[in-house]
């Protein structure tokens, strides 16, 4: 069985053929294909949704003949290409962007005749870890995650940690009052004139940074509740920069801030994910989003696992599946196997998970 998923849901426009395992634990990754508008944005420091809308609208087609053109799947007028589904990601994203990709899927659907699923982009950062390669491992030699599994959703948008006790019984346990952990980053980035996202940089510059230079606040950390806060963090360090003359000549200062505001996000990051996953006692761990290919981050928490005694297993996609991609939207689509008729699915920017969960 194999799916094409579509995903447009903020500033990339990306496509993926996946196949399903012969045992159906996980997906193959047979392509891949994504276009992204960030070179456009790159003056104003974020993304502007109707310069990302009209760039998808380009290469929406595009990326999906080349997804299935590297899959060789062949397709022409009369003859719709061998698949078995499409999943979309419907929400949440910005309404234009998230447009283009529904509008499309639901169009294929009704001329290619195959059925629609809509995918939240947010479980598609959590299926990202039940994608793998086609590699020579053995089938029975696929490590995959174990129910119960915690997941910890990281990413520009939003930040969340989910209790998963199977594939269809999945709870909400908590997710940012305010900036996501990938927002903070972007966000304190601007401050410190980094190119956005400022995530990777900001991830580059710690590892110069000296640990003890600055010691931010951690919101929440030790308040039992599995929500997450970030804005002060960013308001602590928008106080450091007011009264310096940065960067120039203060590159040594950028890099402690840099690495002070890493570890701070890091440690609530560790703690709150490592007590879920002792007070649920499970299996495993999964990371997912664009924040989750920051290796300081998932080297802490593995390094944390191991000295709090913790046997959960830590899954982290690799780098090009972190960031928002289609091949995690047609996993998730294959797991969460929702099918709706072509003219009932509606993008939706607010969707959260209280309507999927
Ligand atoms: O999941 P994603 O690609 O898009 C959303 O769904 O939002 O995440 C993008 C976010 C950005 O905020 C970016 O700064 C952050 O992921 N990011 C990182 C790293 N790579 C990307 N944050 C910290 N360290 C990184 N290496
Ligand atoms: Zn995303």
């Amino acid at each position: 069985m194999k799916i094409l998923g579509i995903e447009t849901s903020c500033d990339e426009t990306a496509a993926s053929i996946v196949e399903i395992s012969p045992d159906s634990t996980h997906t193959i990754l047979i392509s891949q294909s994504v276009a992204t508008s960030l070179s456009l944005h790159a003056k104003t420091g974020g993304i502007i949704p109707e310069i990302a809308a009209r760039s998808q609208i380009q290469s929406i087609i595009p990326v999906i003949y080349i997804a299935l053109y590297d899959a060789d799947i062949p397709w022409d007028q009369n003859n719709p290409p061998a698949i078995d589904a499409i999943a979309v990601t419907y929400g949440p994203g910005l309404i234009g962007s998230l447009l283009v990709g529904v509008e499309t899927a639901k169009s294929l659907s009704y001329l290619w005749n195959k059925p629609l699923i809509p995918v939240n982009h947010l479980f598609g950062h959590v299926y990202a870890n039940f994608v793998r390669e086609n590699s020579k491992v053995k089938m029975q030699d696929v490590k995959l995650p174990e129910f119960p599994a915690i997941a910890l959703i990281v990413s520009g948008g939003h930040t969340d940690l989910l209790f998963m006790k199977s594939h269809s019984d999945i709870i909400w346990l908590g997710g940012t009052r305010d900036d996501a952990a990938g927002e903070a980053f972007d966000k304190i980035g601007r401050l410190l004139d980094l190119p956005y996202p400022a995530g990777p940089m900001i991830e580059k510059l710690a590892e110069e940074g000296d640990s003890n230079a600055y010691h931010f606040p951690r919101p929440l950390m030790y308040d039992g509740v599995f929500d997450f806060s970030f804005s002060g963090l960013k308001t602590a360090v928008l106080r450091e920069v007011q009264n310096l003359d940065l960067p120039q000549g203060k590159k040594q200062l950028v890099k402690n801030i840099c690495r002070g505001v890493q570890d701070a996000i890091i440690d609530v990051l560790v703690k709150k994910t490592l007590t879920a996953a002792e007070k649920l006692g499970a299996k495993s761990i999964l990371l997912g989003g664009g924040v989750a290919a920051n290796a300081t981050l998932t080297e802490t928490l593995k390094l944390s696992a191991t000295n709090h005694k913790l046997s959960a297993e830590i899954f982290v996609p690799q780098k090009s599946l972190c960031t928002d991609n289609a091949a995690m939207i047609a996993t998730a689509g294959f797991f969460q196997m929702k099918h709706v008729a072509w003219n009932e699915l509606t993008a939706n920017p607010q969707l959260y998970f209280d309507e999927t969960i």
